[in-house]
């Protein structure tokens, strides 16, 4: 039966990440080490998709894009766009609070080398299908990067053909609409594949989309 759940903490579906997450817990014993939960209101209009926790960041915080480098632009955006109380997320307690918008990752356990393997996007893909699903109508969705995007096509069981990823495109999927970026990794930013501009001017996109629906 497949469940409708959207997230499930004792989740070890896959072998190679559970067995990963028991190592990196040894190593750091006061890091989360598990599935990370979406973050943000359950009936939220904006949902951000990531691709998996980062090892010193999700994984250590408990929190989508919480302590590591990749969530610096992307907590400064959604405040910016009025879509967070405070410019920066430190842990899961410092008080910051999503409005109309919930961050979640295509994966929800840190991969090794933070690259997942096609069987454990498919895996987790049950997770963002029921979330996806669970949407209120004139959503917008988020893709942070290609996988992310390639995720979110395959858990609506469409063809990714009619659906290529590019920077800053816009699908019409019915239910809502699929708004692309380049993901806010520090790779992308160091090597200003994205930049500040090119990822402000998604944030725009996404409140007028938001604002006009
Ligand atoms: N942290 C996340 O939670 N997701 C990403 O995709 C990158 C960093």
């Amino acid at each position: 039966m497949i469940s409708k759940a959207i997230f499930d903490k004792g989740c070890r579906a896959c072998p190679r990440l559970a067995t990963f997450l028991d190592e990196v817990q040894q190593r750091y014993p006061d890091y989360y080490c598990g599935p990370v939960p979406p973050f943000g209101a359950p009936d939220a209009r904006f949902l951000i998709v990531g691709l998996a926790p980062g090892m010193h960041g999700a994984n250590r915080s408990g929190r989508p894009f919480t302590g590591d480098h990749a969530g610096i632009l992307l907590y400064q955006m959604l405040h910016k766009y009025g879509f967070g109380n405070r410019d920066q997320s430190e842990s899961v307690d410092d008080g910051l609070v999503l409005s109309d918008c919930r961050i979640t990752n295509a994966v929800k356990c840190l991969p090794p080398d933070n690259k997942p393997v096609g069987a454990e996007i498919n895996t987790c893909n049950s997770f963002l299908a029921n979330e996806l699903d669970s949407l209120p109508e004139q959503s917008v969705v988020l893709a942070l990067g290609g996988i992310a995007h390639r995720a979110i096509i395959k858990a609506l069981g469409e063809r990714q053909v009619e659906f290529p990823f590019a920077h800053a495109a816009v699908h019409d999927l019915g239910q809502f609409r699929l708004l692309d970026s380049y993901h806010c990794s520090r790779y992308n930013t160091n090597t200003r594949r994205l930049t500040e501009a090119m990822f402000d001017a998604i944030f725009a996109t996404a409140r007028e989309m938001l604002d006009k629906s």
